[in-house]
């Protein structure tokens, strides 16, 4: 158990203030740490956008949001308000500054407005520079921060800029938005965020692997058959047609949100967990995946079905998606992680939009017993034990292993060593944001994406982008609610290494509520 020590007198100004990031996740986030306590004592927040508002009509808009948020996640009979003392603490010094971000002007004001707050409070001129905004806007932003003087550090103050996904959409863009943005601030005043590191048990798996005698030394090729990542999703591209038109389920989740959990998986132990320490053995893992090749993935797009029996249309027929689109809604991929511990240990991946079941998982798959003492009972058909580590919902992890039923025959079973954070630990309202806007407020870049772990991640799908340019063929199709691609069981091994993907669907299993 560590005490927790509160960040220093700051201020955070968002731009991007009026969008839907900030209401449903950033302001949710800094309520919920006004709650226990961890925003600091002096705080002042700072909306920027483009809208015609008073600081008091944004601040009414944000409670606005926040009681009807608080009323959607309770339950119908425990349904809690937005407690009065947290949201004082939250907006005890808010101001609005009306502009457009890509004109001097803007910054000019933002700087003006900074100078009065800092001039009226005691305590460090820190400030947090959220980029809540489209990914078009990231350059110009801390552009206009650097050309207005608002982001250079002071001996007594610190200046960090957060910036949002997509960090660009291929190799070249990201390296360009690195270089843009390191004119006008150091790497470490930048917060690359990656929401994926914001879930408990993402962040987990160091404690789960480092903080234990008994996996480290499985987790290596003499041991490990395979691992499976899957991030499924329920929903469709909602009203994201058009960004979704551009970018795909490749580029939307993988060389980053999935990549994180690759980077956790397969991370050597770190010397420490100094932010560096950790990032570079992320950064080793990320350089030694292979770079993919189309014949490597899946690619395909959901066709009309129904989930939990309602109707789901098909991608081509989404608001903002041409008929004839290739787009992909769902990935699966198979890595190759050309280093000593994993040589050998293929990581399959899959992501969709529209599939059975909103799941996130990671299962480390071990290799089989030798089989000799059971080669004439069902052992030889029964799954292999694996590690199962539940990201979202019901977050917890699971050991599937074999034993012996009762009774005078040898008959084996599966069985399931359950943890399950809710059985343990008290439920603590999180949006996924907290963690990570608390560690930038302490100046904690773990959790944060480096300029070249970023690149190294495009770096990896890069000929994979360029195969798919080159492709003229008609994209595969899967049914709306369904697992899946077919196609999909032929990459993981069609069954014939004894591989096959978990269900994304199991009947009454709690992951599925
Ligand atoms: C976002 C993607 O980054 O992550 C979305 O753009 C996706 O398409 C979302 O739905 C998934 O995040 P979560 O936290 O809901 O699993």
């Amino acid at each position: 158990m560590t005490s927790v020590t509160k960040p220093e007198t700051c201020t955070m100004v968002i731009f991007g203030a009026a969008g839907d990031l900030t209401k449903r996740l950033l302001v949710p986030a800094l309520y919920n740490l006004a709650q226990t306590g961890l925003i600091p004592d002096e705080f002042s927040l700072v909306g920027v956008d483009i809208g015609e508002f008073t600081a008091e009509q944004w601040t009414e808009s944000l409670h606005h949001m926040l009681r009807s948020f608080t009323h959607d996640v309770g339950s119908e009979d425990e349904i809690s308000e937005v407690d009065a003392k947290s949201w004082s603490l939250l907006t005890q010094q808010v101001f609005y500054v009306q502009g457009d971000f890509t004109q001097e002007e803007c910054f000019a004001k933002l700087g003006r407005t900074l100078t009065e707050i800092e001039g009226n409070r005691k305590g460090p001129a820190n400030r947090l520079f959220y980029l809540a905004v489209a990914d078009r806007f990231f350059a110009s932003i801390v552009a206009g921060l650097g050309t207005a003087g608002l982001v250079r550090n002071e001996i007594d103050a610190w200046r960090r800029v957060i910036i949002e996904k997509p960090f660009g959409h291929d190799l070249e863009s990201a390296k360009a938005l690195n270089t843009a943005v390191l004119r006008s601030v150091t790497e470490s005043q930048v917060y690359r965020i990656d929401h994926f590191l914001g879930k408990e048990n993402v962040q987990n798996i160091m404690a789960l692997r480092f903080a234990n005698g008994l996996f480290e030394p499985l987790w290596n090729r003499d041991h490990i058959d395979h691992v499976q990542i899957t991030v499924a999703e329920t929903v469709g591209v909602e009203a994201r047609g058009k960004f979704y038109e551009q970018t795909g389920a490749l580029r939307d989740m993988v060389p980053n949100h999935v990549f994180q959990l690759v980077g956790m998986i397969a991370m050597e132990p770190p010397v420490g967990f100094s932010a560096d320490a950790v990032r570079n053995k992320k950064f080793e893992v990320f350089s030694a995946i292979r770079p993919v090749r189309a014949a490597d993935v899946v690619r395909a797009q959901y066709s009309a079905g129904s989930i939990n029996g309602h109707a789901c249309f098909s991608y081509r027929d989404e608001s903002n998606v041409s008929k004839d689109s290739n787009i992909e809604t769902y990935v699966a991929l198979r890595l190759a992680i050309d280093n000593w511990r994993w040589a050998g240990v293929p990581f399959f991946i899959r992501t969709g939009k529209r599939m059975a079941c909103r799941m996130t998982e990671i299962a480390i798959v071990f290799k089989r017993a030798p089989l000799t003492t059971f080669q004439d009972t069902p052992i030889a058909t029964l799954p292999p034990s694996t590690l199962v580590l539940r990201i979202q919902p019901d977050e917890g992890v699971a050991h599937e292993f074999q034993v012996k039923r009762p009774g005078p025959t040898v008959d084996v079973s599966p069985v399931t060593m359950d943890f399950r954070y809710s059985d343990w630990f008290p439920p603590a309202p999180n949006v996924g944001y907290e963690t990570l806007l608390f560690d930038c407020m302490m100046g904690d870049q773990t959790l944060f994406q480096r300029a070249d772990m970023v690149e190294a991640a495009w770096r990896v799908v890069e000929p994979l982008l360029n195969d798919w340019s080159c492709e003229k063929t008609e994209i595969k199709k899967y049914e709306a609610g369904s697992e899946g691609p077919s196609a999909a069981d032929v990459l993981i091994g069609g069954g014939d290494l004894g591989r096959n993907w978990r269900p994304v669907a199991l009947n009454g299993a709690p992951r599925c509520l």
